[in-house]
């Protein structure tokens, strides 16, 4: 989709949305062509609509064989808007411009934007790139279906600068979202860790970025044998991507890790799953993919930092080879894990990668991101993303970027008191604590390894997917992580 800034409206056009605040009439009504400009007076005066907050109407102008189409949709109050009540309201206008079948669609917004150009040409465009995202690759009849070849911002303001910077971030953010998106909803039985390395070095290649693939034996010899024990029962090998961006290498500034889960396919292991338990960890690799997105996107938008991201990529199966529970694991960092349930297995992997980015890749923070625990869909269902953290004030950085892009978060204690719970009488630590605060003892297991560094955990069990169409988001994979870590990094520029 093409998105540009217009001043113009030409007289026939196919599809207008007339995104106006509640009083009564339309500003700016003169530079809409006349015929609609009557059109939509009439259906107001008519029916009472008055642009409340979220109403949406579809009006329809025809003329011999052409056809027009209004889209009324209502700001309300528009000082009581914000970035996500935004992209919510166009999101459902671009919905249903695109079920109307609209190729050319002009966004008139009849008042004064209540977020600055650079915000408002990003969430446009993001949201229209996002709403419009398709994964429909594998059904033989909806294949050829539709899609909107160019959105057209009228807008009267003096300059333009402000707004295409921000469409032209926009559009790096949802099309690194939309990558993420791609890798999640594709299934396991295409997506093995291999096929993960490969579509890192396929986006390293696009995006240039430096990228690195460890295979079996190479993590045999560094010894991350907790992520070994985890992918040892799958055909597939795991593998180690790892991707360097130095966006600031003349100012020796400090590394940070990106680490996301890349378990390509959960079946719990030996302690296995149920059917339905099983039937989405396919999106296991979620954290996996955030990161590479992360990756690619930073480095489109040029940001001056520096970033290693890490990926331990497995499959958790069974076969004969399998590792057990009671297992006792000693992990990169030396510390040994007592295996309590071989379905808490994304810590396992965790550990070693995060061991890995600070000895091996000097890493001074840490940040990891991961469809980890159950427990964190039970704790803030799948709307609200689950963070841990050691260090307050970077944390406080990472909600001002979620209170941009609109994914939430919410913070969960790391009292000690629970790491009772994931004491082991034979081992350092065992990798369950069990049913209660799940996704608290999992983000204390993941403390042990930090050290000193300052470590944001966020689990994206619950926010990873959606089962059905909701705000900016579709049915599948959300592509959640991207836009938010791009943010926390660019305000760490
Ligand atoms: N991948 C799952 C967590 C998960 C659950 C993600 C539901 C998305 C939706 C993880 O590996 C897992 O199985 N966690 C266990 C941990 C338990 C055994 C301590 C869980 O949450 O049940
Ligand atoms: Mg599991
Ligand atoms: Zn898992």
């Amino acid at each position: 989709m093409k998105i540009d800034i217009t001043r113009k409206i030409p007289e026939y056009m196919e599809t207008i949305i007339i995104f106006q605040e509640d009083h009564g009439s339309i500003n700016n009504v003169d530079l809409l062509p006349s015929n609609i400009a009557k059109t939509v007076q009439t259906y107001i005066k008519s029916e009472g609509y008055n642009f409340a907050y979220g109403e949406i109407r579809n009006l329809t102008i025809i003329s011999g064989t052409q056809k027009q189409n209004i889209i009324l949709l209502g700001a309300g109050n528009k000082n009581e808007l914000n970035n996500e009540k935004i992209r919510k309201l166009f999101a459902s206008s671009i919905r249903l411009a695109d079920k109307l079948k609209a190729n050319q669609v002009y966004l008139f917004m009849g008042f004064i934007s209540p977020i600055n150009d650079v915000a408002l040409g990003h969430i446009l465009t993001e949201t229209a790139l996002m709403v419009t995202y398709k994964f429909n690759k594998y059904k033989s009849k909806d294949k050829s279906e539709h899609e909107i070849d160019a959105l057209h911002l009228v807008l009267s303001t003096k300059s333009t600068r402000h707004l295409n910077r921000g469409i032209v971030e926009g559009r790096i953010y949802a099309e690194t979202t939309n990558l993420a998106r791609n890798l999640v909803n594709e299934p396991a039985n295409i997506v093995t860790p291999e096929y993960l390395a490969e579509a890192a070095k396929q986006a390293a290649l696009q995006y240039s970025f430096s990228i690195e693939v460890f295979s079996q034996d190479k993590l045999k010899r560094i010894k991350m044998d907790a992520f070994l024990a985890v992918g040892r029962a799958s055909t597939h090998e795991p593998k180690l991507i790892i991707m360097r961006y130095n966006g600031n290498p003349d100012k020796k500034q400090e590394t940070l890790a990106l680490i996301g889960k890349g378990i390509t396919f959960d079946s719990g292991g030996l302690c296995l799953k149920s059917s339905q338990g099983m039937l989405n960890m396919k999106s296991d690799m979620g954290g996996a993919a955030a990161i590479i997105g992360t990756m690619c996107a930073i480095s489109a938008m040029k940001l001056k930092v520096n970033v290693v991201g890490v990926i331990a990529a497995c499959e958790n199966m069974i076969s004969g080879d399998a590792y057990h529970a009671g297992d006792i694991i000693t992990t990169m960092s030396g510390k040994t894990i007592e295996v309590v349930n071989t379905d808490a297995e994304g810590r396992l992997t965790l550990c070693d990668a995060i061991h890995y980015a600070i000895e091996k890749e000097h890493a001074d923070r840490i940040i990891d991101i991961a469809t980890l625990t159950g427990a964190a869909v039970g704790a803030l269902g799948t709307e609200i993303s689950a963070v841990i953290t050691n260090n307050y004030p970077w944390l406080e950085q990472l909600k001002i970027a979620a209170n941009f892009t609109g994914e939430n978060i919410w913070q969960l204690p790391t009292y000690e008191d629970y790491k009772e719970q994931i004491k082991s009488e034979i081992a350092d630590l065992k990798n369950s604590g069990g049913s209660f605060a799940g996704t608290i003892t999992a983000g204390l297991f993941l403390k042990e390894f930090v050290q000193d560094k300052p470590w944001l955990h966020i689990d994206i069990a619950g926010t990873a997917l959606k089962d059905r169409e909701s705000g900016i988001y579709n049915y599948g994979a959300t592509g959640v992580g991207v836009r938010l870590l791009t943010t926390l990094l660019k305000s760490m520029e």
